[in-house]
């Protein structure tokens, strides 16, 4: 469609108008010219200074106080140029500060879709960029396991051997480990295997596509029991360690990624034994403020499902 047509010729100006104009531009010059004469007089190679106010800079307004883009703070650039993402929330001012800031749309700088950073969230309806991210670094956990995929991140490892030594001292028992990192291939043939033994709608209940799952980015452990020998991942919900896992978890960096009742947000059904390490900070903003989805803590749609 056009847009609307302009006149050919524009109706003659009024002679009033002809005098007043141009008399009414000279008093705006002379008026620029002395408040420029006026200003303070910038040193060699500075530019004047250009009084900012808070009302000018990107922000939210919180109760009629707008706060400032935490962004531009240099704190929190320098925290996220060096990747410590637990500094860089700190300068946010905490893991409630860093979430409400990034619910607002205050926080241009952090991007929930980036699969190195502690904030990261994947799911059904977010895949890993790339597809095939493999994590920098991955150590193996002090743990018994069950399998070979025992490596974590070096901060989620740490988180859990944290978590495990507390819940045996505390006598909730000892904790093992099921599944740490899977690579973009071994969880290809995970959900393969879940596939071919439930079919595609069985398989995409417990099990994520590859390029889908947390397990990818070395955040996510399943954790088992181990009383006499280790049990396996769908024992554990019911174990002595799964409630103390569930009630503990978030002191060490971790929540239970998908809780019970929280299948139509996940899109998974329960498991107690999938943790998901996010840090001491947002694991506590976590608890603290009541959640139980990932999705929800970041007001983010629910991923029941992957877009057809
Ligand atoms: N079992 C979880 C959903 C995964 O495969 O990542
Ligand atoms: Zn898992």
């Amino acid at each position: 469609m056009s847009g609307a047509h302009h006149p050919r010729h524009a109706s003659r100006p009024s002679r009033v108008l002809t005098i007043a104009l141009p008399i009414g531009l000279l008093v705006t010059a002379l008026g620029m010219l002395w408040a420029i004469a006026d200003a303070p007089a910038a040193s060699e190679g500075e530019l004047p200074p250009v009084p900012v106010v808070a009302a000018q800079l990107p922000g939210v307004d919180v109760g009629g106080v707008v706060a400032s883009d935490p962004c531009a703070d240099p704190v929190v650039a320098d925290a996220l140029a060096a990747g410590d993402d637990e500094a860089a929330i700190a300068a946010f001012g905490g893991g409630a500060a860093f979430r409400d800031a990034v619910v607002a749309g205050n926080a241009p700088c952090i991007s929930l879709s980036d699969p190195a950073r502690l904030w990261l969230v994947v799911n059904k309806a977010r895949p890993l960029e790339p597809l095939d991210f493999e994590p920098a670094s991955l150590s193996g956990v002090d743990l018994a396991a069950t399998t070979s995929s025992d490596r974590l991140r070096p901060d989620a490892r740490d988180g859990l051997n944290a978590l495990a030594r507390e819940a045996d001292a505390s006598g909730a028992g000892v904790i093992g480990i099921n599944n740490g990192y899977r690579s973009y291939n071994l969880q290809m043939s995970t959900y393969s295997g879940f596939v071919a033994s439930e079919g595609v709608a069985g398989a995409d209940q417990g099990s994520a596509r590859a390029g889908f799952s947390e397990h990818q980015t070395g955040l996510a452990v399943d954790v088992v029991a181990c009383d006499d020998g280790c049990g396996d991942i769908d024992s554990f919900g019911s174990t002595a360690q799964a409630a103390w896992v569930q009630e503990h978890a978030w002191e060490y960096g971790y929540v239970v990624r998908y809780e019970s009742g929280a299948s139509d947000k996940t899109g998974y059904m329960p498991e107690p034994w999938h943790l998901r390490y996010v840090g001491h900070q947002l694991a506590a903003a976590y608890h603290e403020g009541g959640f139980h989805t990932l999705e929800e803590f970041f007001a983010l749609p629910a991923a029941p499902d992957y877009p057809h």
